[in-house]
């Protein structure tokens, strides 16, 4: 089982317009509306490659009930807790440039015992062996300290944890440590106080010290070039042919998803990297937020290159 904790999970309204005038009227056309939320993304993922997965984490009011209506009518499980406050939903407005602006709410707070009562059932959820994915941002009220606490907790419990998360919630993971971290260019740079134009070539030396730290897989995604992929045996840098990319939003977490279903499967190195990648490619080669289809990611399975770094 891979247990996806989305802490704070959205309804994600979709809409496009041809140019977006600040400080104007702007009537916005096709809106359409997803259940979103990394962690619900990477069960996605997982449903296209048959892992088995549960979403879970905080929901409330009636935008809560509607993520969870949508979970469904996707044949997604869940186990989520209710709180408060309404569920957020965030604007992602495409512009006739096909720039996105997104614009997203905080999420209602949750306070320290609940977030202790949704520690205790990821807990319950995840068995010996399982996998866990700590994704997204924190809602108000939960401490930075929280996937630290999590994954500490939970790999303590035998589960292997992934972690994507950013800022000082992600620097703090790291104590736990997790087994596997799925930074991206941005979120690496921030981590080590580097300028962002270093150069990829700089970066392998601060993912092998994150395997210091105990973590058994770093994998560093780089947008359109391609994904480093560390363990203490293997270090490679894999990419794929140049594609028409359609929408890059979720392609890091299709990307977990695949690791948390390699990881479940039991794949060794080579196999993981190719569906990592496979999976990415399938995203972002798809329009919109749906999750690629199967057929996609096989066809990019074959396609990915591997170099040792
Ligand atoms: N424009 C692109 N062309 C080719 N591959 C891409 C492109 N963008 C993303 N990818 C693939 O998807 C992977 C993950 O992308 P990226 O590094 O943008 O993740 P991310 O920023 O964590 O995404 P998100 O958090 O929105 O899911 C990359 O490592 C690469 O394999
Ligand atoms: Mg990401």
């Amino acid at each position: 089982m891979i247990v996806c904790v989305t802490m704070n999970p959205a309804l994600d309204k979709t809409a496009a317009l041809t140019r977006l005038v600040p400080g104007a009227l702007n009537r916005l056309r096709h809106v359409r509306v997803d259940a979103g939320g990394k962690g619900v993304n990477v069960s996605g993922m997982a449903a296209v490659l048959g892992g088995a997965s549960v979403c879970t984490g905080f929901v409330g009011g009636e935008t809560g009930r509607e993520l969870l209506r949508r979970l469904e009518a996707r044949g997604l499980a869940h186990d989520f807790l209710t709180v408060a406050g309404a569920t957020r939903t965030n604007l992602k407005v495409l512009d006739g440039e096909n720039r996105l602006t997104e614009l997203n709410e905080p999420g209602p707070g949750v306070t320290d015992a609940e977030v202790a009562a949704l520690l205790e059932k990821t807990h319950a959820l995840a068995r010996r062996g399982d996998v866990v994915v700590l994704s997204g941002s924190l809602p108000p009220g939960a401490g930075v300290d929280t996937y630290r606490l999590f994954a500490g907790t939970l790999r303590a419990a035998g589960c292997r944890v992934i972690v994507d998360a950013d800022g000082e919630p992600f620097r703090r993971a790291l104590e736990a440590p997790p087994h596997v971290v799925k930074p991206n260019r941005f979120e690496l740079l921030q981590y080590g106080g580097l300028p962002s134009d270093t150069p990829n070539e700089c970066l392998p030396a601060l993912c092998r010290s994150l395997l210091g730290k105990g973590i058994e897989w770093v994998v560093l995604s780089m947008g359109r070039d391609g994904a480093m992929f560390f363990t203490g045996q293997r270090a490679v840098w894999a990419t794929a042919p140049p594609v028409e990319a359609h929408s890059a939003v979720g392609a890091g977490d299709s990307m977990v998803g695949a690791i948390a279903c390699a990881l479940q499967t039991g794949f060794g190195f080579e196999e993981t990297v190719r569906l990592a990648m496979a999976a990415s490619l399938g995203a972002v080669t798809t329009q919109g937020t749906q999750p690629p289809a199967l057929a996609l990611v096989n066809k990019w399975k074959a396609q990915i290159e591997m170099r040792p770094v």
